[in-house]
């Protein structure tokens, strides 16, 4: 049985009025294991982002447990604690350019999680390991953002992140903003970093072709609602959920004749009769989890065993 490292029960995170919220996050759980990378997919809006700024305690959540290593990290914590969170945990984003501080240079960028914890000469000599462990050059300390292309600001947040020493990392669509050309670097600098030092990732995107090849498990998002969970395989081979499927019809199949003649499956959420029969969160087989009501578990085993 592997270590679960991050645990998420019942978690909700609601926006605006106390009187009328708005229900960002609705009722998630999952485990995350040490040293696996576990996918969240979902459409624009689903709540991804909310999740993973819920995890590193940005936003509070309004309801449910989040665990890191079994100790409870949401809501009122010891404060070695969460500063013990706040180094092991790392988040890094989409938009490199956003999410870098364009007035500062490289080196204060880098460095500004250890800033008060270290002296000038230690701080040096960690930025430019940080910058060599991501590929780039010490020289590249004192430039400014702008001078560097997507590719390399990617490079720079992720060292931003490493010179912390996590053990968590989350990355929210770290490729999503990149070119093409460069997306499989990045994806290719995460899962080295992953192996030599044993990092668990929440890889956050909307590209399930992306997720089949650097994700070892997945969840899939809708509307705030986790509605299918599986190890990545099993999720490519036998999709329960109908958004899931949906999903799985968008992305691009090798063989150019079939490709020509798929139908794009909509998901119309009007198909679940939720009225009388509720949904629940079911273990439908080993690690394969799905939401649906008893009338929907009971069609989709019957699935499972054609
Ligand atoms: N600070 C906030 N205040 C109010 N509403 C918010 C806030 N942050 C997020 N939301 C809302 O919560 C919902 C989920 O947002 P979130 O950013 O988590 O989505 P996402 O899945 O990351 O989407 P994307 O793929 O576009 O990044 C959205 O409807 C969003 O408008
Ligand atoms: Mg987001």
């Amino acid at each position: 049985m592997s270590d679960v490292l991050l645990s998420v029960k019942n978690l909700v995170v609601q926006f605006g009025k106390r009187r009328r919220p708005f229900t960002a996050v609705n009722d998630v759980s999952f485990d995350i294991y040490k040293g696996e990378t576990f996918g969240l997919v979902g459409e624009s809006g689903s709540g991804k982002t909310t999740i993973g700024r819920a995890v590193i305690r940005v936003t509070p959540t309004s309801g449910g447990v989040i665990e890191y290593n079994g100790q409870k990290i949401n809501g009122k914590i010891d404060k070695n604690l969460d500063k013990d969170i706040t180094r092991k945990i790392q988040m890094i984003f989409q938009d490199p350019m956003a999410s870098l501080n364009e007035r500062a240079k490289v080196d204060y960028i880098v460095s500004e999680g250890i800033y008060r914890s270290t002296d000038r000469e230690t701080r040096k000599k960690l930025v430019d390991k940080a910058l060599m462990d991501v590929g780039l050059l010490p020289e590249f300390s004192s430039r400014f953002p702008h001078e560097f292309s997507g590719g390399q600001r990617q490079r720079i947040g992720i060292a931003r992140a490493l010179i912390m020493q996590p053990e968590f990392i989350i990355a929210d669509e770290p490729i999503s903003a990149l070119d093409v050309s460069i997306r499989a670097q990045v994806l290719n600098l995460l899962s080295e970093l992953q192996k030599k030092r044993g990092l668990t990732y929440l890889f956050i995107s909307h590209d399930l072709s992306v997720m089949r090849f650097i994700c070892d498990r997945i969840a899939v998002i809708h509307k705030g609602k986790i509605v299918e969970l599986a190890e990545t395989e099993k999720l490519f081979k036998h999709p329960l959920h109908p958004y899931t499927r949906a999903l799985l019809s968008a992305v691009p199949m090798p063989d150019p004749v079939s490709e020509k003649n798929k139908v794009l499956t909509v998901y119309d959420p009007s198909v679940h009769h939720y009225e009388k029969d509720k949904p629940v969160w079911t273990e439908i087989e080993e690690g394969h989890f799905v939401y649906g009501n008893n009338a929907e578990i009971r069609k989709y085993e019957e699935e499972l065993e054609k």
